[in-house]
């Protein structure tokens, strides 16, 4: 426990407003795709949905006294369009801005600095059946969303991430299936991302004018991607599934332009008229920050079958987590100068963690070695990054609960804290006291 971190470095952890809060019927909040997604059969294991998750919606005050026990100091956590403006367009709803004033009021009040964001996946469903992010009507609806929770917050939360991870929502949601709304369309797909990365680029406009003092960036998901072997063709595959899931993203907000091999390629297989003249400088806006959510590498083969991309991801090997990722903290490190490579912007690790198969003990403990470890690990290649001159300046652990791990429902834990969602009994685990130990090292030092 010698990792020593620059000062004023930010200790935080993670959630999201549909996997952590439920209350889903609750003061006037209105139902989102992932209530529908989650309500159809097959879609989540067991057929879980995020109505009750963690109850944090009304347990807000004693999971704050929690987080702030462990000593963070910070807290990402998002808000949900559907409690904000319930039909997606129209009439706000105060209730819901109240929630979040007092989740922000009382992080400041402990203090812990807040980090929202604004857009974690919870579409309102009104906007879906109008056809939803394959809809470029919507970024203009976000726009309005936006508006009204900076003016409500702007003053409150120094720092915001615009759109969690628009690789998750616009592929998995369009092209997998596997999340909200469900659907297997590549065009439908790639109008979502970039209808996401447009949304990012108005919303960055808007705080400029609304919330001037406060942060402003977008919270990539980036996996560390590999060929197979030495071959042309792995190595095209690799290059194909890196443009897919990171290049894709990356590519336009940092540096104004999709990558031309991509657009070769995509446009070979569906229009682009989507992206109209003028969209790319808005998406490209300049941003404070950028937010790596970092859980995976990936090593590719070609494999001429596959229909999107002709590439298939190998089956993982080695220390597993409990979702079968291979738990490979180098990764982490060459994504984060890889990043540092695109463009010198300060950087934020906004999700790092794992599951793990985690249970209450006859002592009544937790005893997540596993994650103990695998933390240490990460830290220890962010700061390994931070002494190579990348400039990391905090790091959120996904997650602060157990909680609602989406088409995975409550099978995968990922909290620092556990959670018996029976009874809504909190339980920190071993690494929230190791976590607690390495930001209590920071200051005593
Ligand atoms: C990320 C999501 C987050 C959580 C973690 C495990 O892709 O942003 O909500 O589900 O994965």
């Amino acid at each position: 426990m010698s990792m020593r971190f620059p000062t004023g470095f930010l200790f935080g952890a993670a959630t999201s407003a549909y996997q952590v809060e439920g209350g889903a019927d609750e003061d006037g909040r209105g139902p989102s795709i992932w209530d529908t997604f989650s309500a159809k059969p097959g879609a989540v294991v067991h057929g879980d949905t995020g109505a009750i998750a963690c109850d944090h919606y009304h347990r807000v005050e004693t999971d704050l006294d929690l987080l702030a026990g462990l000593g963070l100091t910070g807290y990402r956590f998002s808000i949900a369009w559907p409690r904000i403006i319930p039909d997606g367009t129209g009439a706000v709803n105060q209730k819901g801005l109240d929630f979040y004033r007092r989740l922000a009021d009382g992080l400041l009040a402990r203090g812990v600095r807040p980090m929202g964001t604004l857009y974690h996946w919870d579409l309102p469903q009104p906007l879906q059946e109008a056809g939803g992010w394959a809809n470029r009507d919507t970024v203009a609806h976000f726009c309005d969303y936006a508006q009204v929770v900076l003016e409500a917050l702007g003053d409150t939360v120094p720092q915001w991430a615009t759109i969690n991870e628009p690789f998750c929502g616009a592929m998995i949601g369009h092209l997998q299936g596997r999340h909200a709304p469900g659907q297997v369309d590549l065009a439908a797909a790639l109008a979502s991302a970039h209808h996401l990365l447009l949304a990012h680029g108005q919303a960055v406009g808007l705080a400029r004018r609304l919330a001037p003092q406060a942060q402003v960036g977008i919270a990539h998901l980036l996996s560390d991607i590999s060929p197979a072997s030495e071959s042309a063709a792995d190595a095209d595959a690799a290059r194909r599934l890196d443009g897919y899931e990171n290049r894709w993203f990356l590519d336009p907000v940092l540096r104004g332009s999709y990558p031309a091999d991509m657009l070769d390629w995509y446009g070979r297989q569906v229009p682009l008229g989507f992206i109209r003249d003028g969209d790319l400088p808005v998406i490209a806006a300049a941003t404070d920050f950028m937010g790596v959510n970092y859980y995976e590498t990936k090593i590719v083969a070609a494999d001429p079958g596959e229909p999107y991309h002709q590439a298939r991801v190998l089956p993982q090997a080695g220390r597993l987590t409990a979702g079968g990722l291979d738990v490979r903290p180098a990764g982490f490190g060459r994504i984060l100068r890889r990043v540092r490579d695109y463009a010198p912007l300060p950087l934020y690790v906004t999700e790092n963690g794992a599951a793990f198969h985690d249970y209450v003990d006859p002592e009544g403990g937790v005893d997540d070695a596993e994650r103990v470890s695998y933390l240490a690990d990460h830290f220890a290649e962010t700061l390994a990054a931070i002494g190579d001159g990348v400039d990391v300046r905090g790091y959120f652990v996904w997650s602060l609960l157990d909680n609602f791990e989406w088409a995975d429902g409550y099978s995968r834990r990922f909290g620092l804290v556990f959670v018996d969602f029976g009874t809504q009994a909190r339980i920190p685990k071993a690494s929230a006291r190791w976590y607690a130990q390495l930001i209590a090292a920071q200051q005593d030092a």
